[in-house]
């Protein structure tokens, strides 16, 4: 639904280079959510503008819904007024709502309406339409400064679904509310990606975010993607920095010798009971360093990290074991169990 190839943005301001984006090749699938997270300057917000071409990319291209955004911003008027279309089939939520103070609520979710050139009578339906959408119907007459944080950002997403848009793109939409607001707007944006099929690029620096409602994710460093897949792809790959925050599972060995691996399991499979099975079974002893369970897109899933006596080629009988029970089981990476300590992720 939206795809990116080799996009990159440099900044030039007083003779200095900013090199925003380095080569990012996005690939957003239809209906799902998507997450990009990474630290602040990591070019998060370029990529996001770069989406719907706010920002002109120097070189790489954008295509969202099949068509190749990056080519109709080039050049020719024909060109610019198919951007604009194409634009404002593209929702945008931003970090602080961007309302106009001295309209109501039913005035600024009719604002993008009216520059679609929408008769009254139909603005104020699809208005209305949209509040009831997302719960603010009652509000219609309220202006922005009579609303609380989550009701703004409701209204931002009304105002952002006026155009029927297929994608939304939100930067950084539950950042100014407090966690309670932030899962309940994160829940209309769940709501809205099944019921209207909406695909939802998002921006966080939150991993919360991710774990509530992204079906996929990606991690930018330094304007570029390091790590991309589906949340259960990331979850299974225990070595990766996203898997990591995803799922914070510390424990340091007892000490040489030993073979320390990770097991994931998810809500059908639990953990426990199987760990208890291979030490009665092999007759062995089996430390957990380390476990977490939680909820990641709707499923839970846990993660254990366990240490078996003696060297991996030793432990290929319990391993497979394991396996067979239908946990995911991974050879810790060297350092991992070090590297997963929180002083070390502060880095
Ligand atoms: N208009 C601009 N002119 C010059 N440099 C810019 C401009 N916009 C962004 N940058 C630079 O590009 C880099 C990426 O910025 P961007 O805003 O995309 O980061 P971000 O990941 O969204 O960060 P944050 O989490 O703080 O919002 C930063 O180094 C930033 O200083
Ligand atoms: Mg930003």
């Amino acid at each position: 639904m939206i795809t990116t190839t080799g996009l990159k943005k440099v900044y030039r301001s007083r003779g200095r280079e900013v090199v925003a984006l380095d080569g990012v090749d996005l690939h957003v699938r239809e209906g799902e959510v998507y997450g990009v997270v990474g630290r602040s300057g990591a070019g998060k917000s370029t990529l996001i503008r770069c989406v719907n071409l706010l920002e002109r990319p120097t070189s790489g291209t954008v295509t969202v819904a099949g068509q190749d955004l990056t080519a109709l911003a080039g050049g020719s008027r024909r060109a610019g007024a198919e951007l604009r279309a194409a634009r404002s089939r593209i929702g945008m939520v931003f970090q602080h709502f961007n309302l106009l103070s001295s309209r109501t609520v039913q005035d600024n979710v009719e604002l993008p309406l009216e520059i679609l050139g929408l008769s009254g009578a139909a603005r104020s339906r699809k208005a209305l339409e949209l509040l009831d959408l997302v719960g603010l119907a009652d509000r219609a007459r309220a202006y922005p400064a009579q609303l609380s944080g989550g009701q703004k950002q409701r209204v931002g997403i009304a105002r952002a679904l006026a155009g029927d848009p297929k994608v939304l793109l939100s930067d950084e939409a539950t950042s100014a509310l407090d966690p309670e607001t932030t899962r309940s707007v994160l829940q209309l944006l769940r709501d809205l990606n099944r019921q209207l099929g909406l695909t939802v690029l998002l921006i966080t620096h939150e991993m919360e975010v991710v774990k509530q409602i992204c079906d996929s994710a990606a991690l930018m460093k330094g304007g570029r993607i390091v790590e991309s897949g589906t949340v259960p792809e990331l979850l299974a790959a225990p070595g990766g920095e996203l898997a990591r925050e995803l799922f914070p599972v510390g424990g340091v060995p007892s000490g040489p010798g030993g073979t320390v691996i990770d097991v994931t399991f998810h809500d059908d499979s639990t953990g426990q009971p199987v760990i208890s099975q291979l030490a009665r079974t092999y007759n062995i002893d089996v430390s957990i360093l380390g476990a977490a369970v939680e909820t990641v897109g709707g499923r839970r899933v846990g993660r254990m990290r366990v240490e078996l006596p003696g060297t991996f080629e030793e432990n290929v009988v319990p391993v497979g074991f394991l396996r067979e029970q239908g946990l995911q089981v991974e050879v810790a990476p060297a350092g991992a169990a070090q590297a997963a300590t929180p002083e070390e992720n502060s880095k």
